[in-house]
């Protein structure tokens, strides 16, 4: 490697480890993606200044290829940010896998592949088929173009164990004796079964999670990749992408009170639909000049933004009420669930980008306990996040999930279009509480509405 190269490698190494470290706050969040993409532009020049690049034609097209997929890409609105991030994560997988094919062949010709070698190898094609096909039908489910329930049958997880086990086998067949090489094509095929089996049994409300675990894999992929091409930075860059994504996926799982194994082999949602359709209750609907009114009136107002927010895009309009509501002496809080909306931090990107202040936003664990005292809780299109069943009901398939306890406010008011479910797919008893007004509608419609009643719009 020429000199050039190893200080590009080297200053990338601290810079994608100090992004990391940037993304963990809203305040550093913009400094962390410029840090990551410094580091990348350096990675990548490293690469090209090998010496053992002897053309750039390939990586040409290669790039331009990127481009042309990436740029459409990246302009999914921010509701659809989990599913791209599935498809990104299968396009990782491929091409790690696709470079673990391609060094097999190559190495078998040039008689170079050592055991060590075709180790690596078998482990970085396993991982990057199945994370290539994990990743498209995690973005199948969650684009909800395939049901997001749970996909069983029995004995599913002793046959999916049961084909990688046959895959290690058949690795470790060829780190003995690489000739073999008709087993080759059968390690790719379970690779990428394996990841369709992983993702089928996992329910909908579980995605988040899952997404966050084929990032790890990814990462581990990634490290695979990089000690094939005898790359240092992948290796760095790899183990921290697989350990980032494995720590957040703890951190996911803490917050939905699921355990790890829960949420890989768990095939939660199945019992909801019987749930669903269970007897007739009905919920009080109210007008945006009462929620003007009851607002108005009261001394303390938690917000509760979920997905319908982020739909409607109505955090401007929410803005324009948390400032009507505090200049009229309200105290107004946000209260941001972990798994609100589509992504981690979802809420909290949308309430930045609507510019209100960071010290309103607070977070699940420190206002329940002042939901009791609260006056108004005031829904904006969550469900499943304030769904009481997930602390009374244990049939419910997000029994367990820690919720904001909007139910406990003196009043709620949730808005939402219909009596339709969230993203587990389960009734919300909270719609039907007696402390509860509904108001139907688009949020941002509803919001406005409120917002011209309560600055004497409406009246004139
Ligand atoms: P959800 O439970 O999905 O509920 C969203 C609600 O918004 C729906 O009930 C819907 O009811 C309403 N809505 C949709 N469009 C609307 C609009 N234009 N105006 C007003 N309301 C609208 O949302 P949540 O409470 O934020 O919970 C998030 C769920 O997504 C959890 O189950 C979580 O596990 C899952 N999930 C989270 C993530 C991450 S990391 N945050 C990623 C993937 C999945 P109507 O149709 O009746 O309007």
């Amino acid at each position: 490697m020429t000199g050039a190269a190893e200080l590009c490698y080297f200053a990338a190494a601290p810079l994608f480890i100090l992004a990391l470290r940037w993304m963990s706050s809203p305040e550093t969040a913009r400094r962390a993606v410029f840090s990551a993409v410094v580091a990348m532009g350096l990675a990548i020049g490293g690469t090209l200044l090998q010496p053992t690049i002897h053309t750039f034609t390939w990586i040409g097209i290669a790039v331009l290829a990127g481009f042309l997929v990436g740029v459409p890409l990246s302009r999914v609105p921010l509701t659809a940010v989990p599913e791209r991030t599935g498809l990104s994560q299968a396009f990782g997988g491929l091409a790690v896998a696709l470079v673990g094919i391609a060094k097999y062949y190559l190495w078998l010709q040039e008689g170079v592949l050592t055991p060590f070698k075709m180790g690596v190898i078998g482990g970085e094609v396993i991982l990057g088929c199945l994370t290539c096909t994990g990743g498209l039908l995690a973005a199948a489910k969650l684009a909800e173009m395939i049901p997001t329930r749970p996909i069983t049958y029995r004995g599913q997880n002793i046959v999916s164990f049961a084909l990688l086990a046959i895959a290690l086998a058949l690795a470790g067949l060829l780190i003995y004796n690489p000739f073999m090489s008709w087993a080759f094509p059968i390690i790719i095929a379970i690779g990428l079964i394996f990841g369709v089996m992983l993702i089928l049994p996992i329910g909908g409300a579980d995605m988040p999670t899952v997404i966050s675990f084929l990032n790890s894999y990814a990462g581990l992929s990634a490290v695979a990749l990089g000690f094939v091409l005898e790359n240092k930075l992948l290796i760095v860059a790899g183990a921290l992408d697989g350990s980032s994504g494995f720590v957040l996926s703890i951190i996911m799982c803490k917050a939905m009170n699921r355990s790890v194994t829960n949420v890989l082999f768990g095939a939660f949602g199945s019992v909801q639909a019987a749930k669903a359709l269970g007897e007739k209750k009905t919920a009080k609907s109210a007008t945006s000049a009462d929620a003007a009114q009851i607002l108005a009136a009261a001394g303390t107002v938690v917000i509760v933004p979920g997905y319908g927010m982020a739909v409607a895009q109505a955090q401007h309009r929410v803005r324009d009420l948390y400032e009507l509501l505090s200049k009229k002496g309200v105290d107004v809080k946000f209260a941001v669930h972990p798994v609100a909306g589509r992504m981690p931090g979802h809420m909290n990107v949308l309430l930045a980008e609507a510019e209100i202040p960071y010290d309103r936003l607070v977070e699940m664990d420190d206002i329940n306990p002042e939901m009791p005292q609260v006056d108004v809780c005031l829904v904006i299109g969550a469900n499943d996040v304030v769904n009481p069943a997930a602390r009374s009901d244990s049939t419910s398939p997000i029994f367990g999930m820690p919720i904001i306890d909007a139910d406990k406010a003196h009043t709620v008011m949730a808005i939402k279009r219909s009596m339709n479910p969230g993203f587990a797919g389960i009734d919300n008893e909270l719609y039907y509480a007696n402390n509860t007004l509904m108001l139907f509608g688009d949020a941002k419609a509803v919001i406005s509405d409120v917002v011209k009643e309560l600055s004497g719009e409406n009246a004139s």
